[in-house]
C-alpha cells in the first residue's frame, strides 16, 4: 500500500477504534466483539509498522503500550493541586452547609460524588490531543506520567466534537477496578511474589513502571471529576460534568445534582450502606458547591477549596475473638500466620479466617489468643485484622510467640535482612513446598496437565511415586491404577495429559520451574530475548539486568537457581525426556546473522518500536544486547531522552552513536 492510501486507512481506523473503546470503556456499551475490535487494532498496527512515520500521538495503538519511560520528569502544575478536607460527622458536614450559607445566602445547589480511593491525575488537553498527564506529587509539582496514561482506555486520547476550549485540564482518578486486582493479585500469589495492600497502592505503583506494556496489561480505569481553563466558560459544576462527558470523557453515574443539605445527608445514607456493591473502591462521597460563581466567592483556603468538602466513612469493621493462630507454608517456603477467629458476619460473608500476614504486624498490635480483635473488609480478598479491643482482654494471655521451627518439617526458620517474613528455608524436602512446587508445575499457565489435581499429587508423593516435577514424566499406568480412587481409565488420563504436556512452549516451561519472581510475563520475555535454557542460565548478572523489568533481586534469584545443583540435575531430567528447552525453529524464522559479534547499548525511547522489540530485533540478528556501556560496546542506539552520563561515556569511548532509522538500515529494515 502506498503512504497516502495507508495515511488515509490509518485515520479512518484510528476513528472506528476510538469510538468502539469510547463505547466499551466509556459508555459501557460495546456494538462489536473484542475479537473484531482486536482485528482493527491488529490492522492499525501492521500499517503502522510499515509507516512509523505516520504514527500520531493520539493513535490508539499508544494504549498497547511498549514505550519505556526510564525516568519519569517533574512538571509544576499549572494550577496546584490541592486536596479537600476532611469530615467525619453528620455534624461536622451541617458546619460547612453553614458556612456556605453564610457566604453565598440561601440559593445554592450541591453536587454530591462519590469519592474514588485511587490516584489523583491532572490530564492536559491542547488542540483536542492530551498533551500530559500528571500526578499530583506534592500539589506544587508532579510526575509526568503521560505513556502510562496513554495506555489507560477510559482517557480519551482526543476530544470528541468541537466545542473545546484550546487548553483546559480535567482532573480525575485513576483507579484498579475490584474483579481485575483481585485476580492479579491472586496471580502474583501464586509468583511467590508479596500481593498489593489494596487497589490504590496498586494504581500508583502501576503508574510508575518503566513498561508502559506492563502497565496496559493491568487495565487501570479512569473517572473525570473536574475541568479547569481560562478559556472555559461554564456556569455550574454539573454542567461540567456533562460537558467532559460529551468529550470523550468517563464521568462517575453515581454523581447526583441535589437541593439543600438534607439531599447531601440522603446521599451520605445510601452510599453507607451501598459502596460495598461498587466494583471499586471509595473512601468517602464529595460535596461541592455547584454555582461557579459561588465557588468564586467561597474561594480556596490554604489547603483545600470552602466550596467543596469529603466525608469519609469509617471502614467496615467489626469485632470477634481470636482462637488460635496457624501457619502456612508456601511454594517458596515463606510462612504466613493466619487468625483463626470466632466466625462472625462482615458485608455479607461469614469471616472464620484472616491473614495476619507476618510477625512484625502482629507484634505491632500486641494480639494474643483470646483477645477480641477488629476485622476489616477493604478492597483484599481475604479480610484483615487491623487492631485489638484491650479492653476486652481476658486475664492470663500470653504474648504470641511467633513460631521458630516450619510446622511441616521443623527445620529452623531465617529471616533475611530487611524482609519481614520468616522462611523455611528447607526448600529440598519440606513437604508442602515440594507439593506447592509440583502443583504449580502442572498448573494451567504451565505445563497445564490438566487430569492432575492437587489430590493426585498428594497421592503420588504419598506412595513415594514422585519426589519432583521431572519424576511425573517416568510414570506409567500400571504404577497409578492401583491407588486409592483410581482406575484403569483415570490412569490413562493421568498418563496421557502428561504425555501431551511434552509439547509445552519454552516460555511456560520457563513459567513452570516456578523459579521465585519469574512470572508469566516475565517467563515469556526471558524466553524471547535469550531463546534457549542453555543461553538463559550462561548470562551473567550485567546481561541479566539489560532486560526490562529485572532488577538486582530478579537476577540474583535466577543466578542463584541456576546454580544450584539439585535445579540443574532437574532441567537436565525433564530435557532428556523430551521437554522444550528452547524456542522452536518456527518462532525463530526471520533471524539473521548481520550482526554478528557485536554489542549493543539502548538508551532512551524509540518511536516505531519498544526497547524489547529493539533488544529482539539485534539478538534475532546476532548481535548481543548489554546493560551497561564499556570499552567493549560496539554502537549505542539512541532514542529520545538519552541519559547525558551514558552520552559523554559513549563519547569518552569513541563508541558509535546511533538513531533508531540508521539502526533499522543497518539491519536492512528500511
Ligand atoms: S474534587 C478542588 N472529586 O480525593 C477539587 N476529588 O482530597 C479537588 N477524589 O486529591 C478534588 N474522588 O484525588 C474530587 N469525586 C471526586 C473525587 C476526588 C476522589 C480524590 C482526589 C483528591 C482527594 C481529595
Amino acid at each position: 500500500m502506498d503512504k497516502n492510501t495507508a495515511e488515509k486507512e490509518i485515520e479512518k481506523l484510528s476513528n472506528e477504534i476510538e469510538e468502539h473503546n469510547y463505547k466499551y470503556y466509556v459508555l459501557s456499551q460495546p456494538t462489536i466483539s473484542d475479537y473484531e475490535f482486536d482485528k482493527l487494532l491488529d490492522r492499525l498496527i501492521t500499517l503502522e509498522k510499515q509507516y512509523p512515520e505516520l504514527i500520531k500521538p493520539d493513535s490508539p495503538s499508544q494504549r498497547v503500550g511498549g514505550a519505556i519511560t526510564k525516568e519519569f520528569g517533574t512538571v509544576k502544575h499549572k494550577y496546584p493541586m490541592i486536596s479537600l478536607s476532611n469530615t467525619y460527622s453528620i455534624e461536622e458536614l451541617k458546619d460547612f452547609d453553614e458556612r456556605v450559607r453564610k457566604t453565598v445566602g440561601d440559593r445554592y445547589e450541591y453536587v454530591c460524588e462519590l469519592k474514588y480511593d485511587g490516584v489523583a491525575i491532572s490530564l492536559i488537553y491542547e488542540k483536542g490531543l492530551l498533551t500530559q498527564a500528571v500526578t499530583r506529587g506534592d500539589g506544587i509539582q508532579g510526575d509526568d506520567v503521560t505513556t502510562n496514561v496513554k495506555t489507560i482506555s477510559s482517557v480519551p486520547l482526543r476530544i470528541k466534537g468541537h466545542d473545546y476550549p484550546d487548553e483546559f485540564e480535567v482532573r480525575g482518578e485513576i483507579f484498579m477496578p475490584l474483579k481485575g486486582f483481585r485476580k492479579l493479585n491472586a496471580e502474583r500469589e501464586e509468583e511467590g511474589d508479596e500481593p498489593f495492600a489494596n487497589p490504590r497502592n496498586f494504581a500508583s505503583g502501576t503508574l510508575k513502571m518503566q513498561d508502559s506494556a506492563e502497565v496496559a496489561r493491568r487495565k487501570l480505569d479512569n473517572v473525570s471529576y473536574y475541568l479547569l481553563g481560562q478559556k472555559v466558560h461554564i456556569d455550574e459544576h454539573y454542567e461540567c460534568l456533562m460537558k467532559i462527558k460529551q468529550w470523550g470523557f468517563k464521568v462517575s453515574e453515581y454523581v447526583k445534582l441535589v437541593k439543600n443539605i438534607e439531599g447531601v445527608l440522603n446521599f451520605v445514607a445510601k452510599w453507607e450502606t451501598d459502596r460495598h456493591k461498587l466494583p471499586f473502591e471509595i473512601d468517602g462521597i464529595v460535596i461541592k458547591v455547584n454555582s461557579v460563581s459561588q465557588q468564586n466567592v467561597l474561594g480556596f483556603t490554604a489547603k483545600s477549596p470552602r466550596w467543596a468538602v469529603a466525608f469519609k466513612y469509617q471502614p467496615l469493621q467489626v469485632e470477634t475473638v481470636l482462637n488460635s493462630i496457624s501457619y502456612q507454608v508456601g511454594r517458596t517456603g515463606v510462612i504466613t500466620p493466619v487468625a483463626n477467629l470466632h466466625p462472625v458476619l462482615l458485608a455479607g460473608t461469614t469471616v472464620r479466617r484472616a491473614s495476619l500476614y507476618n510477625a512484625d504486624n502482629i507484634n505491632k498490635m500486641d494480639m494474643r489468643v483470646g483477645d477480641t480483635v477488629y476485622v476489616e473488609k477493604g478492597g483484599e480478598v481475604i479480610p484483615k485484622v487491623t487492631g485489638v479491643n484491650i479492653a476486652k482482654r481476658p486475664p492470663h494471655t500470653h504474648r504470641i510467640e511467633f513460631i521458630t521451627v516450619c510446622p511441616e518439617c521443623h527445620t529452623k526458620l531465617v529471616r533475611s535482612e530487611g524482609d519481614a517474613r520468616h522462611v523455611c528455608p528447607n526448600h529440598k524436602n519440606c513437604p508442602p513446598q515440594i507439593k506447592g512446587r509440583i502443583e504449580h508445575f502442572v498448573g494451567r499457565k504451565a505445563m497445564n496437565i490438566e487430569s492432575m489435581g492437587s489430590e493426585t499429587i498428594e497421592l503420588l508423593l504419598k506412595h513415594n511415586l514422585i519426589h519432583d516435577a521431572s519424576d511425573l514424566y517416568d510414570l506409567t499406568a500400571k504404577q497409578i491404577e492401583p491407588l486409592e480412587r483410581m482406575a484403569e481409565k483415570s490412569a490413562a488420563n493421568i498418563i496421557a495429559g502428561i504425555e501431551a504436556s511434552k509439547t509445552t512452549p519454552f516460555e511456560r516451561v520457563l513459567f513452570a520451574l516456578g523459579i521465585i519472581h519469574v512470572g508469566e510475563t516475565l517467563a515469556k520475555k526471558l524466553a524471547r530475548r535469550f531463546k534457549s535454557m542453555d543461553a538463559l542460565m550462561r548470562a551473567d548478572m550485567d546481561t541479566l539486568l539489560g532486560v526490562s523489568d529485572v532488577g538486582k533481586t530478579i537476577a540474583g534469584a535466577l543466578i542463584d537457581y541456576f546454580k544450584d545443583e539439585d535445579n540443574r540435575r532437574l532441567i537436565k531430567k525433564l530435557e532428556n525426556k523430551g521437554i522444550r528447552f528452547a524456542v522452536s525453529a518456527e518462532e525463530m524464522s526471520g533471524d539473521t546473522d548481520i550482526l554478528q559479534g557485536k554489542s549493543f547499548v539502548i538508551s532512551g525511547v524509540f518511536t516505531g518500536h519498544s526497547r524489547d522489540e529493539m533488544i529482539d530485533l539485534i539478538e534475532k540478528n546476532g548481535g548481543k544486547h548489554v546493560g551497561s556501556v564499556s570499552s567493549k560496546t560496539s554502537f549505542i542506539v539512541a532514542g529520545e531522552n538519552m541519559g547525558p552520563a551514558k552520552l559523554e561515556k559513549a563519547k569518552r569511548l569513541n563508541i558509535p552513536v546511533l538513531s533508531e532509522e540508521e539502526f533499522m538500515r543497518m539491519i536492512n529494515k528500511k
